[in-house]
């Protein structure tokens, strides 16, 4: 098995495990305890067509801040409380819900919160390869996505043969998440952070800090997201 680590474009046409880890990834993977259906959009206002014909609940954000009209932002807390009788929900984030359009590979959706699961999950269902894909921020890299691709990939690491080919960069990333004592600072302090912190959403990142709290798993498919 080959093991990757990239910036946003998926190398495998096999398995891509995308991280988006403040907050989309770890949003969506919540989403599933309180809805049965959960669409990622592209757009705001794909996701309000979307919404109507669906009678779903509309979350998302842009630069961090809860859309207009909608009910939700990108929290995974709130997503996950919301108080509803519907039973689907459109999703519709800045980087996290964009790079997976236009994927060919299988793709598993990853956070700190399901490492150790979606670990597990991806080396069951590959065959050849498996790419971790950080969505970073605009384009460029995010400290907190490569920390939780290294979660990860030590999960991943541990299922793996030692015969098994894992990039020099994914291994880096395994060695930096093994920082305990500094990783939840760096994330605390980094571009991503500074912004979510200024909207008043520090306990979002303190949520999204937590490791393997949860075992679920979410794959993306035919434009919609669904638990395995
Ligand atoms: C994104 O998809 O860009 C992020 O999850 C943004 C956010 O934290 O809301």
């Amino acid at each position: 098995m080959k093991v990757t680590l990239s910036l946003e474009k998926t190398q495998s046409k096999d398995v891509s495990i995308v991280v988006d880890a403040l907050r989309a990834s770890a949003t969506m993977t919540t989403a599933f305890n309180n809805f049965k259906k959960v669409i990622p959009s592209f757009t705001p206002e794909e996701a309000r067509k979307i919404a109507k014909t669906e009678n779903a609940v509309l979350a998302g954000e842009r630069l961090g801040k809860k859309l207009d009209g909608f009910q939700i932002g990108n929290s995974p807390e709130k997503v996950e409380n919301y108080k509803t009788d519907k039973d689907t929900l459109v999703l519709t984030t800045t980087n996290g819900t964009r790079i997976m359009e236009a994927m060919n590979s299988t793709v598993l959706i990853g956070s700190f919160i399901n490492g150790k699961a979606v670990a597990k999950k991806a080396v069951e269902i590959a065959t050849t390869h498996i790419d971790l894909v950080m969505a970073g921020r605009k384009h460029n890299f995010a400290l907190e996505d490569y920390l939780a691709c290294g979660e990860i990939l030590y999960w991943i690491k541990k299922e793996l043969k030692s015969t098994d080919e894992i990039s020099e960069y994914a291994i880096g990333s395994i060695l930096a998440s093994r920082d305990e004592e500094n990783f939840k600072e760096s994330i605390l302090n980094t571009h991503s952070s500074q912004i979510l912190k200024k909207l008043g959403h520090t306990e979002d990142i303190t949520y999204c800090m937590q490791k393997n709290i949860t075992n679920n798993v979410v794959m993306y498919k035919n434009n919609k997201l669904e638990l395995i």
